[in-house]
């Protein structure tokens, strides 16, 4: 398969960065094609709404979403990662996908995708509108859900090397 891993958090050897290492190496020694797009380290302006677009045609804005447009269109999963901020997603990651609008009409394909989200408190109830906008975004886009990696508790760069998450992440994509 081809996935294309878009990571969200600005901390480099972050939690959620950790998770996507992971999660990689299992992929690539299951012999998949994988592409990182790691948004907090890339140019994507946000959609203006300009509609030139059409939401399936060129987009006014020439930037590294050329990458994820590149790779997308033919992947066969789409791996999300973030950091829970705010109750949502990062910004960083929610610029690519709202740039996903110029793209639109070529990503309504049956696709894998899989969710890996880290955040400090501990309530896994705080993680449900990620999961929710996560699983409607799915629906609109008719992907389907191959594995949610959820992970409260961890605050300071670092807290998941003391988890079983990064074994998790690395079977979840020798798995997938
Ligand atoms: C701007 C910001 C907002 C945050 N909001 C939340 C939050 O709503 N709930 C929470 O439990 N943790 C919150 N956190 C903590 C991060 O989710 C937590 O440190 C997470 O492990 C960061 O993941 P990363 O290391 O992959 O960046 C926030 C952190 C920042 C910097």
């Amino acid at each position: 398969m081809k996935i294309l891993v878009i990571t969200g958090s600005p901390r480099k050897n972050g939690n959620s960065n950790t998770l996507a290492d992971n999660f990689i190496k299992g992929a690539k020694e299951a012999g998949h094609i994988v592409e990182r797009f790691d948004a907090a380290f890339k140019n994507v302006h946000p959609c203006v709404a300009c509609n030139k677009c059409g939401m399936n045609g060129e987009c006014v804005f020439k930037d590294d979403f050329e990458f994820v447009k590149n790779n997308i269109i033919n992947s066969d999963a789409v791996v999300f990662t973030t950091p829970m901020y705010y109750f949502g997603i990062s910004s960083q990651i929610k610029t690519v996908i709202d740039r996903f609008y110029a793209i639109n009409g070529k990503i309504h394909v049956p696709k894998k995708a899989i969710l890996i989200v880290t955040y400090a408190d501990h309530s896994m109830k705080d993680a449900h509108p990620i999961i929710s906008h996560y699983e409607t975004l799915l629906e609109y886009l008719g992907w389907s859900d191959s594995g949610k990696i959820i992970v409260p508790d961890v605050w300071k760069e670092g807290d998941i090397n003391n988890t079983q998450y990064p074994e998790q992440a690395y079977k979840l994509g020798k798995n997938i």
